[in-house]
């Protein structure tokens, strides 16, 4: 990257700050409709802002959230799909929050607030590394199309559906996403596998209205106990799934893999620590990153039934509701996951009670191989923006489009995150280092001229 660009970037980083924090101000929650005014505002505002830096920008509307594309040409004949997104998750608990969640703050030289990091922080310093082509070089070295997503964060799919459409006008040379994380603060990170993800919620009906448990206890089933048992018998107190062939089709790690996780040194206590748990748990004979990269998951998002108010209330409740996420792992169908997994919780559930099992997205894993010209490009931007050399990591987080991205595009996909698990996407205090972004802005910038 010309000494220009750098220059560039680091001459106008307080107003690209500024300028994130307005993007950072609205309240672009995908999930809840009440934010569905604040989510079109969002889109429109990011939609300006590249038609400002005189991209021919609109938004594409074809069912669910309106997606931002931005193009405009450049020198080369070479094209770059950047993609991104901007809605964000809800912020609650709101009162865990130093400062207010749609306020941005800079603490520190860290920049506070719902989507810091996940994915606005990250999307901008795209914005800005080509803002600061344009003012140096009065052009930007490849054609660049701006393709972003207004709901990543709830399971749509309308990019996916805009993908497969317009894969013959798209036809890029590559596709560039920041939407996933740095190895550590001084360590960045190509990502070459994501895990997938299927999403459903099963409730346990009882009684028609909660009881009196003396009246009643002992006369039915209770739909919170049965909702502990169905779980129970999902996932072993070791951490190994039990839901018969959950495991068939996980591609086992390679030697060479386990290898260059273990150079990784991961620190357990140190990761214990900062999660404030007494130790670590997982499924036994894998590393902790081979658990989080590597390995399927079943959790538990949420299990609520019952009097959860103060002191002490005598009821069977009359129902109780799991929201459960499987994470997956190559090659698991999430489709099948998603037969397996409801086949096993009717297949556990009593017959004392009605079992209503409901589905919410299901996107498959990503895994890619990194012997390509671009792959090695973003591996010598990274190093041009963060001044260290870059390590490939998987990461325990899903993109769903992504897949659609390989599937439907046939080009490389650099996934080339500039967050950290730690800036607590998805948690109160979501923060992005203020040093990445403008580091990001350099690495993205750099790998611009030379894709
Ligand atoms: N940025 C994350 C994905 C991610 C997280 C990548 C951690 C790498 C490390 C993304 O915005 C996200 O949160 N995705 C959701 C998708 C889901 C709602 C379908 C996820 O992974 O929970
Ligand atoms: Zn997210």
């Amino acid at each position: 990257m010309t000494d220009r660009v750098q220059a560039c970037i680091d001459e106008n980083q307080d107003r690209f700050v500024e300028e994130l924090k307005q993007f950072l101000r609205f309240p672009s929650i995908s999930a809840l409709q009440q934010h569905d005014g604040d989510t079109r505002a969002c889109a429109e505002w990011i939609k300006d802002h590249l038609g400002g830096l005189g991209f021919e920008a609109g938004l594409i509307e074809i069912g669910g959230k309106p997606i931002v594309r931005a193009v405009r040409r450049g020198k080369s004949a070479k094209r770059v799909v950047i993609y991104g997104h901007y809605d964000v998750q809800p912020e609650d608990p709101l009162d865990e929050w130093k400062t207010p969640p749609f306020e941005p703050t800079v603490r520190d030289g860290i920049l506070y607030g719902r989507g810091a990091t996940d994915d606005k922080g990250q999307v901008f310093a795209h914005v800005k590394a080509v803002e600061s082509l344009l003012r140096t070089e009065g052009g930007l070295p490849c054609e660049v199309i701006f393709l972003l997503e207004g709901e990543e964060e709830s399971g749509g799919d309308a990019l996916a559906r805009y993908v497969k459409q317009a894969k013959d006008e798209l036809k890029p040379d590559a596709v560039v996403v920041s939407d996933s994380t740095m190895y550590d603060a001084n360590t960045p990170a190509l990502t070459y596998g994501l895990r997938g993800i299927v999403a459903l919620e099963f409730i346990v009906r009882g009684p028609a209205a909660d009881l009196h448990s003396g009246a009643y206890g002992g006369a039915l089933a209770n739909p919170v106990m049965v909702a502990a048992q169905i779980l129970a018998a999902c996932v072993g107190r070791d951490g190994k799934i039990l839901v018969p062939h959950f495991y068939d089709d996980v591609v086992p790690l390679q030697d060479w893999e386990r290898e260059s996780f273990r150079k990784l040194n991961f620190n357990d206590a140190a990761l214990a620590k900062e999660l404030n748990v007494p130790r670590l748990h997982g499924e036994p004979g894998y590393s902790t990153l081979e658990r989080l990269w590597a390995r399927p998951t079943f959790e538990i998002n949420g299990l609520h039934g019952g009097y959860g108010g103060q002191r002490s209330k005598t009821i069977i409740p009359a129902s109780a509701t799991a929201k459960i996420t499987c994470r997956l792992v190559s090659n698991q169908d999430p489709v099948r996951i998603r037969d397996l997994v409801v086949e096993h919780l009717r297949s556990v559930c009593p017959d004392t009670v009605r079992l209503e099992i409901n589905e919410f997205g299901a996107s498959p894993p990503v895994l890619f191989d990194v012997n390509n010209p671009t792959i090695r490009a973003a591996q010598e931007a990274l190093r041009q923006g963060f001044g260290r050399e870059t390590v490939f990591i998987r990461c325990g987080g899903s993109i769903p489009v992504v897949s659609t991205f390989v599937e439907q595009l046939g080009c490389p996909v650099v996934l080339m995150g500039f967050g950290l698990d730690s800036d607590g996407p998805h948690s109160p205090n979501e923060h992005f280092s203020l040093d990445s972004f403008r580091r990001g802005t350099k690495a993205a910038a750099h790998l611009l001229q030379t894709i």
